[in-house]
């Protein structure tokens, strides 16, 4: 492993003075603009977003200070969530911190621990497996699917069954077109702010008319849990979270707003997620051999189930150097409350914290070979403690993603239910698919693959 291209400097004592180098403003493509900002300044520097000034950090050392250390002179105040809070009201992912935050998370935490997730996991597998049994009815040997919109609807699929115990109901579809219309919206308003939602453009009364679709469809939901004898869900369970310091739970709206707050979380991310792991695949015959060898053994030609993980290394090392690759959740900001020191530069108050774990994942100081997609870089005995600190898909710090034990078995059983009954291919004369860096980070315009069923495909190439 070669030396980082920056070493930290010991924090000066004196005031510092002088900020990050860069005065950039940002434009053209998001991630070529990043790399050659930091290939020019090093691991932290600064440019301009709307006027406003943004500071970039690619050191884990300094993202550490941030979200860790120094956690509590940064806060989520930044422009980026006051944009979606009139949409997404105030839960864990809006929320700009503090007590009232901290309660929350407190209060959600326990919903979340894998100990508490292993019963939502039979599901995720069911819903894959259904995924899997229309894939034999509809598609030919070797029929180009697009895999982006199969995954699309499995991670919604996943979510609102685990959140709802809803499956195919009327009030579960109502509630995925709402969302997936409100979320497109969003996703072009992210691409350009303007103007903002409060203006009652055509597109915004619909957005605002998919939000209303939304909230009658969780009221609903949210009633039902009130129901003596229903169903235990995530969403009866959060309704019955108390804070121990005070035995109280959350009202209703609150309520309300935490499950839009998971679902949005949950989705996009998970969905990214699925589409670049198969489509590495199709790319690397010889990774997904390795992974049918794997799954040969441990499964032997039943579905997996949640004792099957940790007896799968291999696909987990899959799942995790997909995230490596193609981080989802790619950034994420901070701003600083008060002023602060950064490798003895100076961070003022008000300044907003840039963190781009695309950037990170692929840093030269820190990877090597780091466009090279390799699962074993993750096997314990060749991971270094400096690698796992500039790892961080699922954030870090106490608002690292309250889901990561929830995406990390869905990703691994999805895969893993996948990869037993079909391989892909990529159809002939496809171009790579580059990342489109928007929310979150898509695989181009989506992901089109050819799809065989293994048992017809073994035995020779299909491609
Ligand atoms: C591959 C999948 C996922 C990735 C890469 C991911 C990534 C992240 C990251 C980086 C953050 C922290 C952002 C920050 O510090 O500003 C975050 C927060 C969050 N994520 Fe995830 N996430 C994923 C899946 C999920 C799932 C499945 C759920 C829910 C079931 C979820 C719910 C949330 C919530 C509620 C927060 C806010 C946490 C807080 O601030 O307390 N995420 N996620």
């Amino acid at each position: 492993m070669s030396a980082p291209a920056t070493h930290r400097r010991e924090i000066p004592t004196a005031r510092a003075t002088g900020l990050p180098p860069g005065r950039v403003s940002f434009r053209g493509d998001q991630i070529r603009f990043l790399e050659r900002a930091a290939a020019e300044h090093g691991d932290i520097f600064r440019f301009r977003l709307l006027g406003a000034p943004v500071i970039v950090l690619n050191n884990p050392d300094h993202i550490h200070q941030v979200l860790v250390g120094h956690r509590h002179r940064y806060d989520k105040e930044v422009m980026l969530y006051r944009l979606v809070r009139p949409v997404l009201r105030q839960g864990l992912i809006t929320n700009p911190g503090g007590a009232f935050y901290l309660r929350q998370r407190r209060m959600m935490q326990p919903a979340f621990r894998p100990a508490a997730i292993r019963q939502f996991t039979a599901g995720m597998t069911e819903e894959t497996q259904r995924m899997l049994d229309r894939w034999d009815t509809t598609l030919r040997p070797g029929q180009s699917a697009d895999l982006s919109q199969e995954f699309s609807e499995l991670a919604l699929h996943i979510v609102t069954r685990t959140l709802f115990s809803a499956q195919v109901g009327d009030t579960a579809r109502r509630f995925a077109a709402a969302f997936t219309e409100a979320n497109d919206i969003l996703g072009r308003f992210f691409r350009f702010p303007f103007p903002p939602l409060s203006v009652p453009t055509p597109e915004h009364l619909r957005l605002r008319r998919a939000i209303r679709r939304m909230d009658e469809c969780v009221s609903a939901f949210v009633h039902r849990a009130e129901e003596p004898g229903g169903r235990i869900d995530l969403l009866s369970i959060l309704r019955h979270a108390v804070d121990e310091s005070d035995g109280r739970g959350m009202d209703l709206e609150q309520l309300h707003h935490e499950v839009l707050n998971i679902v949005v979380g949950a989705y996009e991310t998970t969905t990214n997620a699925m589409a670049w792991t198969f489509y590495v695949l199709a790319g690397q015959p010889e990774i997904e051999a390795a992974l049918h060898e794997e799954l040969t053994t441990v499964l032997g030609g039943r579905p997996p189930t949640f004792e099957d993980l940790p007896r799968a290394p291999y696909a987990r090392r899959i799942v995790e150097e997909t995230l490596r690759m193609y981080s989802p959740a790619w950034q994420f900001m901070r701003r600083a409350r008060e002023e602060d020191t950064i490798d003895g530069y100076r961070i003022p108050a008000q300044a907003n914290i840039y963190i781009n774990s695309y950037l990170l994942h692929r840093h030269p100081g820190y990877w090597d070979d780091p466009a090279v997609f390799d699962p074993g870089r993750f096997a314990p005995e060749r991971l270094t403690d400096r690698q796992r600190r500039a790892y961080m898909p699922f954030g870090a710090g106490e608002r690292v993603c309250i889901g990561q034990h929830f995406a990390l078995m869905e990703l691994q059983l999805v895969l893993m239910a996948i990869a037993q009954r079909h391989r892909f291919t990529r159809p002939p004369g496809q171009a790579p698919i580059v990342p489109r860096p928007l929310t979150t980070l898509h695989p181009g315009s989506g992901v089109t693959l050819r799809v065989w069923p293994r048992a017809r495909a073994a035995g020779k190439d299909p491609a």
